[in-house]
């Protein structure tokens, strides 16, 4: 029998592979041990990508500002899958991190043709409720893509930085495609650049928690980032090999590469149109004083934001969730005792007949009922272990845990509604 230890049943980030190797995501656990209090979608594997997630992990431990944004679009129920995301926005938000979440009913608008009645509806009964039940405090920032100038204004500028084809390849665009559903596609990139503004305190890391698939719109954004940016920082060889860094204009005034010049304190080269630096020591200080000059002569130096990429949860019938398969999800506001039943009647990894599961063990890898607990039901890594390992020596049966995640999916959604009724209550404390 092949039995593997593995608790998180992390072989499942073997699939997502092709990720790291072809499109340079990287791997999430080597960052984990520089974490003081790592979540639990981290410990568990749960998230295994990024992209430059070291910016918020030195911004953490040295209590700098940094910031967390999503976005939601508002066109129906949240589930788990919207849960996690949420969890980890609050998680950033109570490591120090400024946040933020964008309801994107520009995108529901343009993309579904729902009208900004539906969407401010759905977006509050639906999202913002949930959020808050999940311990979003109103320091941070929850807003309505339409009601935000600065959202509109980035999109609109960033607009000039991005063309058809490049938008088209990410989001499948084409002749027949209506002109504010690409709009929207840009204030997706304007909400992830927000907390970079001045009004926010300028440019600071910013780590967006997204799904895998998620990535080709962080790509666009991180590539928006630095063509809205007024030089081009670059690290070289000479003819002798000699490494230098060369930062070009790319559209600053002609004054501020001299600036850049002066400002740094390492050997400098100033040409037309570019400046060659010998010896640096600290590229990160280098691009902070780079910035400030950006930022002194009018433009925004944003730094290109972060991300995580988090693995689904496969539906508890198998396959994928869907909301076409109602009993594949579970959303946040389904009845307690009907979630309940959908638990009961989830796929498992378990054997035939009971004397097989004791013969062979059950597969907890291949469990969704399993996975809910990893993913949603138990904050005890301890337990979640003994129940893996249980389950794979054959004295674990079925029923227990069906019965367990039943109980504890019913008992968090009563007390997540609850929690729901009061928030409805404090809307206003975050500006709604
Ligand atoms: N497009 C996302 C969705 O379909 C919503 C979204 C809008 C978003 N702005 C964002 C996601 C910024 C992440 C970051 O739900
Ligand atoms: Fe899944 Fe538990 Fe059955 Fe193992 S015993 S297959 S973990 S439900």
């Amino acid at each position: 029998m092949n039995v593997k230890l593995d608790p998180w049943g992390s072989s499942n980030i073997d699939d997502y592979s092709k990720l790291f190797d072809e499109f340079g995501i990287q791997r999430f656990d080597e960052l984990l041990f520089g974490i003081e209090q790592p979540s639990s979608y981290m410990r568990r594997k749960i998230i295994f990508g990024h992209r430059d997630y070291d910016m918020i992990t030195r911004a953490m431990n040295d209590n700098d500002p940094f910031a967390v944004m999503s976005g939601f679009m508002p066109s129906g129920k949240v589930h788990l899958g919207g849960k996690m995301v949420m969890d980890q926005i609050v998680w950033h938000q109570q490591m120090g991190g400024e946040a933020f979440v964008g309801i994107a009913d520009r995108e529901a608008y343009s993309v579904r043709g729902y009208s900004w009645e539906k969407c401010k509806k759905i977006g509050i009964e639906e999202y913002i409720l949930s959020l808050i039940a999940l311990g979003f405090e109103p320091e941070g920032h929850i807003y309505f893509q339409s009601q935000s100038r600065n959202v509109k204004d980035l999109a609109f500028e960033m607009g000039v930085k991005a063309n058809f084809s490049e938008l088209s390849a990410i989001y499948g665009f084409n002749g027949q495609t209506n002109i504010a559903h690409m709009v929207s596609a840009l204030s997706q990139s304007a909400d992830i650049l927000q907390p970079e503004l001045e009004e926010f305190g300028g440019p600071k890391p910013t780590v967006v928690p997204a799904g895998a698939d998620q990535d080709p719109h962080m790509r666009l954004t991180r590539g928006l980032a630095n063509k809205m940016n007024m030089f081009l920082i670059e690290k070289r060889t000479d003819k002798n090999n000699v490494p230098f860094v060369s930062v070009r204009s790319k559209t600053a005034p002609v004054d501020a590469l001299e600036e850049v010049s002066e400002a740094l304190p390492w050997d400098t080269k100033l040409f037309e149109g570019h400046v060659d630096i010998f010896g640096v020591d600290d590229l990160t200080k280098l691009k902070e004083i780079t910035m400030e000059v950006e930022m002194n002569n009018g433009g925004y130096g944003f730094l290109p934001p972060a991300s995580t990429y988090h693995r689904f949860m496969s539906g508890l019938q198998g396959g994928k969730m869907s909301s076409s398969v109602p009993d594949s999800l579970i959303a946040l506001t389904d009845d307690p005792d009907d979630a309940a039943r959908k638990v009961k009647k989830a796929k498992t990894g378990g054997r035939m007949t009971l004397k097989e599961q004791k013969e062979l063990g059950g597969q907890p890898d291949e469990c969704s009922v399993y996975e809910l607990l990893v993913f949603h039901l138990s904050d005890d890594d301890g337990e979640l272990a003994q129940i893996h390992s249980e389950c794979l020596d054959g004295s674990r049966m079925c029923g227990s845990c069906k019965g367990l995640a039943a109980e504890r999916m019913a008992e968090f959604l009563k007390d997540h509604q609850e929690k729901r009724e009061l928030a409805r209550e404090r809307l206003e404390e975050y500006g709604l």
